[in-house]
This record gives structure tokens, sequence and C-alpha cells, in this order.
């Protein structure tokens, strides 16, 4: 079973705009539950300008589901994760400039660091994922580092789908498969939709997760926040 993370960051992002609390973040992350989430994905960025560290504080003691903590870990990320104890911790090299993820990491050049932050996560019983390209070597790196997991970073895959969906899902497929010959879970997200996440599954049937955000939320605009869950929980269920 792929499970389904809904990213509550643009939640937070329209909740910001007005400064007060409509809508409120941690209601709609219980509504995610209730309409079906499996898990809350959080990625707090140093500028806070969605979703805020005592937001995440917030959100541990009510959420019921997997939570999963998307950052770069630096000393606040780090500070945050260990105090929160989240499921999952998903470590992601984004820059502080950058408008959303935008690449995964180089395990083999960043692999003492990644090795080090991974022990002491996995110390405090929090399970780790890498994000990393669609790139073999970028797999064997992260193997290395003694991570559970990694998250495929699927941009370039949603870019490629509707031209041509075989071409574009290949080297997801190639790096799935060698992550599970090498013991670790896959996730993926970013950019995953309606049109292209039930191919992908189908493609990579072990996926362990999926986490998504923007486009969750903006199809919420027009089918509500159930329906739009539901929606993708039946993308998932081949
Ligand atoms: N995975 C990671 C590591 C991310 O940074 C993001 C965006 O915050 C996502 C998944 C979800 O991407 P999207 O919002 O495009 O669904």
């Amino acid at each position: 079973m792929t499970r389904l993370s809904v990213n509550i960051n643009k939640v937070a992002t329209l909740r910001n705009a007005r400064g007060g609390n409509n809508p409120n973040v941690l209601q709609v992350a219980l509504d995610c539950e209730r309409f079906g989430a499996q898990g809350i994905t959080v990625h707090p960025r140093p500028d806070e300008r969605h979703i805020r560290y005592q937001d995440v504080l917030d959100l541990k003691p009510v959420l019921t589901t997997e939570f999963n903590i998307e950052g770069n870990p630096k000393d606040r990320y780090m500070d945050l994760v260990l105090q929160v104890k989240p499921h999952q911790a998903t470590l992601v090299p984004d820059a502080e400039n950058v408008l959303t993820s935008n690449a995964g990491w180089n395990t083999v050049e960043y692999q003492a660091y990644l090795t080090d932050i991974i022990s002491e996560l996995k110390k405090h019983g929090i399970r780790t994922s890498i994000f990393v390209d669609p790139v073999e070597a970028m797999i064997e790196g992260a193997a290395k580092t003694g991570t559970d997991r990694i998250e495929l970073y699927t941009e370039q895959y949603a870019k490629q789908f509707h031209g041509n969906p075989a071409e574009a899902v290949a080297p997801y497929v190639r790096c799935a498969k060698l992550a599970k010959e090498l013991g670790l879970g896959v996730n993926a997200g970013h950019d995953l939709d309606l049109h292209n996440l039930r191919y992908l599954q189908q493609q990579i049937p072990f996926l362990d997760e999926v986490s998504i955000g923007h486009a969750l939320i903006c199809d919420a605009i027009y089918y509500g926040l159930e329906n739009t869950i539901r929606l993708y929980r039946r993308q998932l269920e081949n």
C-alpha cells in the first residue's frame, strides 16, 4: 500500500496572508486525517513563510497518523525534530532563498554529513528519508548513510509526464528498484497530482509513501478537501 501524506504548507500560506488564524492549520490537519490522509507533512523553513515552528509543536500532540517533518537539517531543524520526535524526518538540501525544494542531495559529497545526522535522528527513534534525484549513484550514496528511506524528487517526472510518460518514469523505476535491492524504503514527492500519480504508483507498486501539497490544495478549491483526498487515495488503490 502506498500511503498518502498531505503536505499542509499551502494551508499555512493562506492563513499567513491575513495574519489571523483562518484557515486553522491544526483543524485542517485533523480534517485531512478524518478524510483519509494517512500522514501529515510539514516543511518549516527558516523564514516561517508558511508552516511556523510553533505549528509543528502544536501539531504533534493532536495528530493520529504519521507525522513527517521535511527540511534542511541545520541546527534549528534538528532542535525542532529532536524535540517533536515525528515518525519521519525527510532531509532536503534546500537553500533559504528558494520558492520550494529544487534539488536532491548529493549523497556522495555529503555522505559523512548525512551519516552523522541520520545516526542522531535514528538514536531518537525517528525514521529518516533523504530527498534525492533519480540518479543511481545518489541512491547508492544514500544507502551508505544508513538512512531508512529515500524520497524520489518527482518534479522532472511531472514535467515530462504529459509528453512521454514511459520515458518520464523510467529513471524513477530504475532508482526505486535499486533502492529496494539496497534495503531502502521508497517515498516520492513534488508536483504529483491527479493526472500523474496513478501511473507513477503503477510503475512503482512498492512505493511506501507520497507526500503531496500544492496540487492537492489547489484541487480542493474545486472539489472540496474531503473529495480531493478521496480522489488522491483512489489513485493509489490499484
Ligand atoms: N517533498 C518535498 C521534499 C518537498 O519539499 C515538497 C514541497 O514542500 C513536496 C514533497 C511536496 O511537493 P508539492 O507541494 O509539489 O506536492
